[in-house]
């Protein structure tokens, strides 16, 4: 552990099968107006949103209604949230589902009093939130993002084929039932799984020092792998799925980032292949990993070095009589292996990419420059190229 750090996480969780109940008294907190925002819905499938209105009606508030966010939010619709926040004058907004619901409500808690426009202001320009925050509260659906417990917001522009992110601020509280999880799709969920694991890779495969916030992810890695296949066999296990949904949340709230640098150029080559084919997110994770992680493995020996402890700790590779660099790359296929068991996206043809998009995407890519390699815009332009099927 070498680094200096500020751990702060304000977000009050409520957790488990009885985790809705204590909303009627979490909203005594706050003020008369609650905006219900929810994305295309499920949750009135699944009979959520009743038993969210249920509570908002016991603590007898005022409902503003806000529906339709896709995943991938966009900032046309992040606009139009804006307006009704504005207009309805609200004192919560109340995210209803993932993490694109939630990040949507971030974007619109922090721009209803900013005066500049949000994509320019926040997402491109990185201005600073000075204004008014309307306070914001979550009832998760999904796990995967950590959006319940980060201050992260990821916003899509279809016009300039751009997917970007802004730290505005945490939600104030979080309410994580697990059996909420129980109808979400397996391709939603194996996604949520694989970002789970890209956000603790992220943070993971950087640094050579050794350090606590290695150990515990490489737990949460362990945890997340046995509880995959758990809820593949079946999706209502709720040992698994709530396991899923507590590894989601720690992977990033920033407790695995504290004292070491972090990486995430997996997110910056997913995000930039996302901002052209609005793939789910999961998926563009997938798609790109292995390219990426072959490339390190070939350019860096603190790389190969780290790969060949997660192959050991994680992966349950043997070392007898290997090279580090044999187990490094064992320990990758092991774990593309179990990628490929959950039906990953395993190539960014599958999520929509051509090679006619390729500079574009290298274009849409910011490079980050605190993980094992730096890499070139070729490089950029080569792992995507080796993520084509
Ligand atoms: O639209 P609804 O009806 O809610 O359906 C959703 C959506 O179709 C469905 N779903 C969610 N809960 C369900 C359910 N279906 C049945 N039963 C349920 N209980 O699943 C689909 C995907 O939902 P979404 O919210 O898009 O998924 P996710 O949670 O993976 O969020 C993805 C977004 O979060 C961003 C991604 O880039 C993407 O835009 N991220 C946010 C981060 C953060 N805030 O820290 C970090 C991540 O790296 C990520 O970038
Ligand atoms: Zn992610």
């Amino acid at each position: 552990m070498l680094g200096n750090f500020t751990f702060h996480n304000p977000t009050k969780l409520y957790f488990g099968e009885e985790a809705l109940s204590n909303l009627s008294k979490e909203l005594e907190h706050y003020g008369n107006k609650v905006m219900l925002v929810y994305g295309g819905g499920s949750i009135k499938r699944n009979g959520i949103y009743d038993a969210v209105k249920a509570e908002l009606q016991k603590a007898g508030k005022e409902v503003v209604e806000l529906g339709g966010v896709m995943p991938n939010p966009t900032i046309d619709k992040v606009r139009e949230g804006i307006q009704l926040a504005k207009e309805e004058a609200v004192d919560l907004i109340l995210a209803v589902g993932g993490g694109s619901t939630i990040d949507y409500c971030k974007a619109v808690a922090g721009s209803t009093y900013q005066d500049a426009d949000p994509w320019e202001y926040y997402f491109c320009n990185w201005g600073e939130m000075n204004c008014r925050w309307i306070p914001v509260g979550c009832v998760l659906t999904m796990a995967g993002t950590g959006s319940e417990m980060d201050s992260c917001s990821v916003i899509s522009n279809h016009h300039e084929n751009r997917k970007k992110f802004y730290y505005f601020r945490n939600p104030d509280f979080s309410i994580l039932n697990p059996t909420y999880t129980f109808t979400v799709p397996q391709y939603q969920t194996v996604a949520g799984i694989y970002d789970i694991m890209s956000h603790i890779l992220e943070q993971y495969l950087s640094g050579n020092d050794d350090n606590t916030s290695d150990y515990i992810a490489e737990g949460l890695m362990r945890s997340l792998i046995v509880s995959s296949r758990q809820v593949l066999a079946n999706p209502e296990d709720y040992e698994a799925r709530s396991n899923i949904m507590w590894t989601a949340t720690w992977a990033l709230n920033g407790l695995i980032a504290c004292g070491k640098p972090t990486d995430w150029m997996v997110h910056m080559l997913g995000q930039a292949v996302a901002a052209y084919t609005d793939a789910t997110h999961g998926h563009t994770l997938s798609a790109v990993s292995g390219a990426y992680y072959r490339l390190l493995i070939s350019r860096s020996k603190d790389a190969e070095k780290k790969f060949c402890r997660l192959a050991e700790n994680v992966w349950g590779i043997s070392s007898d009589g290997k090279a580090e660099k044999e187990i490094a790359v064992e320990g990758l296929d092991r774990m593309e292996d179990w990628m490929r068991e959950l039906g990953l996206a395993m190539n960014i043809t599958d999520c929509g990419a051509d090679d006619s998009m390729l500079e574009g995407m290298a274009d849409a890519c910011p490079i980050t420059e605190s993980g094992y390699v730096v890499l070139t815009r070729e490089d950029v332009i080569d792992v995507l190229r080796k993520s084509l099927k």
